[in-house]
């Protein structure tokens, strides 16, 4: 397979392949259509977050998932033009903070372009992890990673961090995300 205009080389991305990429119009759905079916597999809620010298950040995802058990390695993809891509390829880690269901709150705020920086953060007590990444006091889970490999793809960048160290609440009921709505689970 030919490898796309975007793809980068080097060590982190040998093995990853990239189809040519066709016309859109090719496709036989609309984006919208697209959209709302993407919407019907029902995920968990996180926030991403990382640091630099700008101070702390975070953005809500849902596109979280494990990858690899030794190393023990998570991925999560981010839009390219979003400002949470820039932070963590300039501070090289990220920590995702898996949301509780008394989170929604949390989940939207970081979910909202409009509020940045440290007013994201008023009000949710944070400490720093080892990377120096925010790990959000109330979370389901933390999970503190080095960035281990970025992968283009389309209009999103697929972070792939190396886990370093992490923590959980495992009796916290988490927080999901069906259709467009937050939905917190009970007990
Ligand atoms: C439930 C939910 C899930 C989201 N999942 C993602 C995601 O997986 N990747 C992404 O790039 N943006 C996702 N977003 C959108 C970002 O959180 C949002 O665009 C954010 O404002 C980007 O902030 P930033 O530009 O400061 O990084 C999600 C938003 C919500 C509410």
């Amino acid at each position: 397979m030919t490898p796309g205009p975007s793809a980068s080389t080097g060590p982190s991305e040998q093995g990853v392949h990239f189809r040519p990429v066709g016309p859109t119009s090719a496709a036989a759905f609309t984006l919208d259509e697209f959209r709302d079916t993407m919407g019907l597999f029902v995920t968990g809620v996180a926030v991403v977050t990382m640091c630099d010298e700008g101070g702390p950040h975070g953005t809500t995802v849902n596109s979280f998932t494990s990858l690899s058990l030794d190393p023990a390695l998570v991925l999560v993809c981010l839009v390219n033009s979003s400002r949470s891509t820039r932070v963590i390829r300039h501070s090289g880690a990220f920590a995702v903070n898996i949301l509780s269901h008394e989170q929604v709150d949390v989940g939207r705020r970081f979910g909202n372009h409009r509020v940045q920086g440290d007013e994201s953060f008023e009000g949710v007590p944070y400490r720093s992890g080892l990377t120096g990444a925010p790990l959000l006091v109330g979370a389901v889970a933390q999970i503190d990673c080095r960035l281990f490999a970025t992968v283009p793809a389309g209009d999103h960048t697929i972070f792939i961090g190396e886990v370093l160290d992490l923590g959980a609440a495992a009796d916290n009921p988490p927080l999901a995300f069906h259709r467009g709505r937050f939905l917190p689970l009970a007990a």
